[in-house]
């Protein structure tokens, strides 16, 4: 709702008791102004913010343009949470064909298939001119926050419909997704993945910053606009200009060859995707089918499962890491997965185990994606009894306590687990090499070193003997050691282990502040408001810094640590375009052997200028420099496939241009 200073001063007159539907123009805005009322002036509402929402939102379809929804500051404001006309529910799973088949036993007509992307869940509302309303994501399904402001710079998301395009009000749904060229140019090693850049870019409190991310839209559905089929959405929705998800319809024998296809096409697409999704396309059978209060019956969503595969859990076992997190580990019957034998599988911590209901005896579906390490995906028949819980410390005995979501040993720095996790990282990570775990824990065994500045102590005399280390060895550990005296600030930060404080995050703190000194007073507010870091890590990292004040001063006794130079703080710049500098601005990509440079040069002088490189050729897409060493423009060699692609888009009308590489030194002034 809005600010009640903006409100008539005046109590409204109490408007008539009808259903909305039935309400006309004027009555709508009545009861607008007078609930609205009732709610700030009074702080005594009488409907609820639901009903008040379907009020404003039927006179914004009837009336946009009518001034009691002006009284409102523009309707919602940005990030406030509005509720969704009909829940945006989720998918179910399916990890193999028999399960999607016995799913399209439930009904008749074809299936609708298309690649499920890993992106944000969006729906977007239109008025009865075909003007964009809002904008809000999927938030729990029952409420989402409005971005409307946001998505008028995201270019795939149409503003206004073209003229006389449709009749009534209506809702479409569809993921909002940051497309993968685009992170990978500019965002991969600040943040962790597409989805999660492109959730903070749909939040910038500075709506014009939404641009600088590229997002990208595709539809997939509409509330309130009547279609017998999905196929008819697809068609119509198209014909409206939306960006609508690519999609095929097949039968019930079309179903394994379509995932196949999809699976195929995965690694060429240009979002992640980590499954299709199967819609019943006839729209009189998805009414008959319903919903779950989780998922719609008339759709399924089938998993990639190239890398995942059923097993049963043994056992679970609880390791302990250097923070003194205890995590439960699954011991699975061994199952060969994307080429490799797996037999243990991450539960991740005590909240995703309990949510999963993982215990010994459970069919599970094992995961392994990317190569990284196997989790268990989902669990499919529950164990005959549930999983034990530890109450101790399975290393050093001590009571356990659970920490949100995490079991942990409640005294880590006494758990020889821990403080052995946690010196193994420092070493490894000041790069000395030669103190792996057998050395650690004779090292801690005899207490030669409980802390990190210990390793500064060691002579070749305590190291000698120990686990069969000869003189020389012995002598290697210490010079190893004493070459590390001197640290580079990001290095030294890093090896304190503590959370949130990686490589990236360390590199961000030595470039805002210089000096391990300045990265110590630093506020939390100013580690927070560097960029790409944010509130949770900042929070983390000064708490961290903290706790380890006795073993950071201990370092410093023995180690040297190098100010840093300082690095300009902000989002990676794109400069406006303009018509003095052919550069700024512009994207250029590359193919072909250039003559005078090689790419990555001819790259760095783009990206100076306040240009961009994207991976491949689109539409949108300003110059395609060919090299010049054979190139076809000079009538030498063959096309190339980018070559082709934007000559094709070139003749299709794209504004792209394919120049020499002689062009290009002239533009960039080389
Ligand atoms: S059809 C339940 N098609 O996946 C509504 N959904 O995990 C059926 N999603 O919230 C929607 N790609 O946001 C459909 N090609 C696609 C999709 C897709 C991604 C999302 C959707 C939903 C989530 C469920």
């Amino acid at each position: 709702m809005s600010d009640p200073t903006t409100t008539t001063a005046a109590a409204p007159e109490r408007p008539v008791d009808k259903p909305v539907e039935e309400m006309g123009v004027d009555e709508l805005a009545a009861a607008v102004r007078y609930h609205n009322w009732r709610y700030f002036a009074l702080a005594d509402p009488e409907i609820s913010d639901y009903a008040f929402d379907r009020l404003t939102r039927r006179l914004a379809a009837l009336a946009p343009e009518h001034e009691a929804l002006a009284e409102l500051t523009g309707g919602a404001d940005a990030g406030e949470r509005v509720f969704h006309d009909v829940p945006m529910l989720s998918l179910d799973k399916a990890y193999d064909e028999a399960t999607v088949l016995k799913w399209a036993d439930s009904f008749e007509g074809p299936i609708v298939v298309s690649p499920k992307i890993d992106g944000l869940a969006a729906s977007l509302r239109y008025d009865a001119a075909g003007r964009l309303v809002s904008a809000v994501t999927r938030g729990d399904g029952v409420r989402g926050e409005v971005f409307t402001q946001n998505a008028q710079y995201i270019d795939a998301i149409p503003k206004q419909l073209p003229e006389g395009a449709v009749a009534a009000a209506f809702e479409v749904r569809g993921e909002v997704f940051m497309p993968l060229p685009v992170f990978r140019e500019r965002f991969e090693g600040t943040f962790a993945n597409p989805r999660n850049t492109a959730a903070g870019a749909i939040k910038q409190k500075d709506p014009a910053k939404t641009a600088l991310y590229g997002l990208d839209f595709r539809a997939y559905s509409a509330v309130g606009a009547e279609h017998e089929t999905v196929w008819d959405f697809v068609a119509w929705a198209r014909g409206l200009g939306f960006p609508v998800v690519e999609s095929e319809r097949v039968e019930r024998d079309g179903v394994q060859a379509s995932y196949d296809g999809w699976l195929a096409r995965r690694e060429a697409l240009d979002y992640e995707t980590d499954g299709v999704v199967y819609v019943a396309d006839r729209v009189d059978e998805q009414r008959r089918l319903g919903a779950t209060s989780h998922h719609p019956r008339w759709a399924i969503a089938y998993k990639f499962q190239g890398e995942s595969g059923t097993s049963t859990l043994r056992e679970i076992e609880w390791s302990v890491s250097r923070s003194g997190a205890i995590t439960p580990v699954a011991i699975i019957e061994p199952i060969v997965l994307s080429g490799a034998t797996v037999t243990r599988c991450s539960l991740h911590n005590l909240a995703i185990l309990r949510t999963l209901g993982a215990s010994p005896g459970a069919k599970v579906v094992a995961m392994r994606r990317g190569g990284v390490i196997p989790h268990i995906e989902a669990v499919l028949e529950p164990g005959p009894e549930e999983a034990v819980i530890p109450a101790t410390c399975p290393v050093s005995g001590h009571p356990t306590e659970q920490v949100g979501d995490v079991l942990m040993c409640s005294e880590p720095h006494h758990c020889p687990a821990a403080v052995q996790g946690t010196l193994e990282y420092f070493v490894k990570s000041i790069e000395v090499d030669g103190f792996g775990p057998k050395v650690l824990a004779k090292l801690l065994d005899k207490g030669l070193v409980t802390a990190p500045a210990d390793f500064y102590r060691l002579t070749v005399a305590d190291l000698e003997g120990l686990e069969r280390l000869g003189r020389k060895s012995a002598k290697n550990l210490v010079d190893g050691v004493a070459a590390a005296r001197r640290l580079p600030l990001p290095r030294f930060l890093r090896a304190l282990g503590i959370p949130s404080l990686g490589g990236v995050a360390a590199e961000k703190l030595a470039g805002a502040f210089g000096s391990l000194d300045a990265v110590l007073a630093a506020s939390e507010e100013e580690v927070a408001a560097i960029y790409g870091l944010g509130e949770l890590t900042a929070k983390q990292i000064k708490h961290g810094l903290e706790t380890r004040a006795d073993i950071i001063a201990g370092l410093r006794e023995h180690v040297t640590v190098e100010d840093h130079a300082l690095a300009p703080q902000g989002p990676p710049a794109v400069a406006e375009r303009s018509d003095d500098d052919p550069v700024a601005g512009r994207s250029f990509v590359f193919t072909g052997k250039l003559a005078t440079m090689d790419r990555k040069s001819a790259q760095k002088l783009v990206k100076e200028r306040g240009g961009t490189t994207p991976a491949d050729v689109s539409k949108t897409l300003d110059y395609l420099v060919i090299g010049d060493d054979g190139s076809p423009l000079l009538g030498e060699g063959a096309m190339s496939s980018k070559h082709k692609a934007a000559d094709k888009l070139v003749a299709d009308g794209a504004a792209l241009r394919i120049i020499t590489e002689a062009e290009f030194r002239g533009m960039v002034g080389a």
